[in-house]
């Protein structure tokens, strides 16, 4: 679909925002395909390919649809699956097991049988118990399974703390316990069912600050050589997670790969030399950074509604089902009307989803032109954990995605259909006859 410029419209990766909500409905996930390519290539130029024995492994839980996976297959990522339903979307969409790792704190049983029976790369196991599980599985089908233990590096990070995971007290990982942690990697180095590759942190999401990182990378650095000196054993690999923050609002900065990798690279190279030992490949896991400024919501406002004194309150025809980050996190985002790009901002709106809950708030305090009923609403940087994180709270179907490139618009994900959010229901039989009691 290509589109003629109108001068106050939005166009994103070279389409008219209004044509596509016209097109396609609303609400309506857009994706640049463009933008996230960029950011697979800084993460070429400036890791990949800078440095050797370096890994991506695209976080898939950001958004995880088939187009996506195969974008980033394309783009040259390897994939961090941590459910049965993500590694199924990457098999189905074609993505080479042996580029998948398996991340997760409770894998079930059949999770891991069919991570084996496909073949997936990597287990980043979370807990003391799952080593024995994989174990047995293994043994069963005569498989070896190439794992990481994931560590609680005990670094607290800026961030939301629903979003912070590497702090002592977290659900994730082993902890930094010696009696604990250095029993269980010897028995992973012997244990015939078992590569030991290595340790893997991730400490917390939408982090700005490279300190943390680094803290986190030095545990892990401290561990390789305390493998090296007490089983002279050579750690293969390090996975230093994702976390790489992203711009929301103005207030947000966005940093460059570069400043988060080239410090740890520097650090983890350096360290290595100093301690004479073999230097692992480095694995790192973005999510959020390789999709989330790609990414835009689109709405139609609905009902307007004027608290004398107090605000004005926009309904928009989607909500926390489609975002629920500023209900969940307090997220913030900033919003544009796509047909009014020539108009100035001039009152301060709140926009409210229609979904039954006080906390469906998208924006509150929007600065925005005169609105009306039937403006479309685009919200920025939505292109990570609001498609992933949508429900059918209210019976609300899923909304559509669509990616753009220069122009050209092709829907990725259908909008979902009533009967489709109903067809797994059922009414027993003893419901069904006609007598009332
Ligand atoms: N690796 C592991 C093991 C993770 O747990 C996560 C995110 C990532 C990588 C990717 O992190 P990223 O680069 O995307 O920051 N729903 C929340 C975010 C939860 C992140 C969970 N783990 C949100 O909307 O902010």
């Amino acid at each position: 679909m290509t589109m003629s410029e109108k001068t106050n419209h939005l166009f994103w990766d070279g389409c008219d925002v209004v044509e596509l909500a016209k097109t396609y409905g609303t609400p309506l996930y857009v994706f640049s395909e463009s933008k996230i390519e960029q950011a697979c290539q800084e993460l070429q130029t400036n890791f990949i390919k800078k440095y050797e024995r370096v890994r991506v492994a695209y976080a898939s839980k950001a958004f995880n649809v088939l187009a996506m996976l195969k974008l980033v297959e394309k783009e040259g990522l390897c994939l961090d699956v941590v459910s049965g339903g993500e590694l199924y979307t990457a098999i189905v969409a074609g993505f080479e097991p042996e580029k998948i790792e398996f991340n997760g704190n409770n894998k079930s049983v059949a999770e891991i049988e069919e991570a084996l029976d496909y073949g997936v790369g990597r287990f980043i196991i979370d807990s003391i118990q799952e080593l024995d599980v994989i174990r047995a599985i293994c043994h069963k089908k005569n498989k070896i399974a190439k794992v990481l233990f994931r560590i609680t590096p005990e670094i607290t990070v800026e961030t939301h703390r629903y979003i912070s995971t590497g702090q002592k007290d977290s659900k994730f990982g082993i902890p930094l316990n010696e009696e604990v942690l250095f029993p269980l990697i010897k028995r992973a180095i012997d244990a015939q069912e078992i590569d030991f590759y290595g340790i893997h942190f991730h400490i917390g999401s939408q982090l700005s600050d490279n300190h943390t990182h680094l803290a986190a990378a030095k545990v892990a650095l401290n561990l390789v050589k305390q493998i090296k000196e007490r089983f002279d054993y050579d750690v293969k690999e390090l996975n230093y997670g994702g976390g790489f923050g992203v711009r929301y609002t103005k207030e947000d900065t966005r940093q460059p790969y570069a400043y988060f990798l080239d410090p740890l690279m520097e650090e983890t190279i350096a360290f290595c030399t100093a301690h004479q030992l073999y230097r692992p490949t480095i694995v790192i896991e973005p999510g959020r950074s390789i999709v989330a400024e790609a990414g835009i919501t689109l709405h139609t406002i609905g009902s307007i509604k004027t608290l004398p004194d107090i605000r004005t309150y926009a309904s928009i025809d989607g909500g926390m089902t489609d975002n629920i980050r500023p209900g969940l996190y307090q997220a913030q985002y900033e919003v544009t009307i796509a047909n009014k790009q020539d108009e100035q901002p001039c009152e301060l709106v709140t926009i409210s989803g229609k979904v039954c809950e006080s906390t469906d708030i998208l924006v509150k305090d929007a600065s925005l032109p005169n609105i009306a009923t039937g403006d479309i609403l685009v919200t920025f940087t939505t292109g990570a954990y609001g498609y992933s994180m949508a429900s059918n709270y209210n019976k609300i179907p899923i909304p559509a995605v669509v990616f753009v490139k220069e122009g050209q618009a092709e829907v990725v994900v259908k909008r979902q259909t009533y009967q489709q959010i109903i067809q797994n229901e059922v009414i027993p039989n003893h419901l069904l006859k006609e007598e009332r009691k």
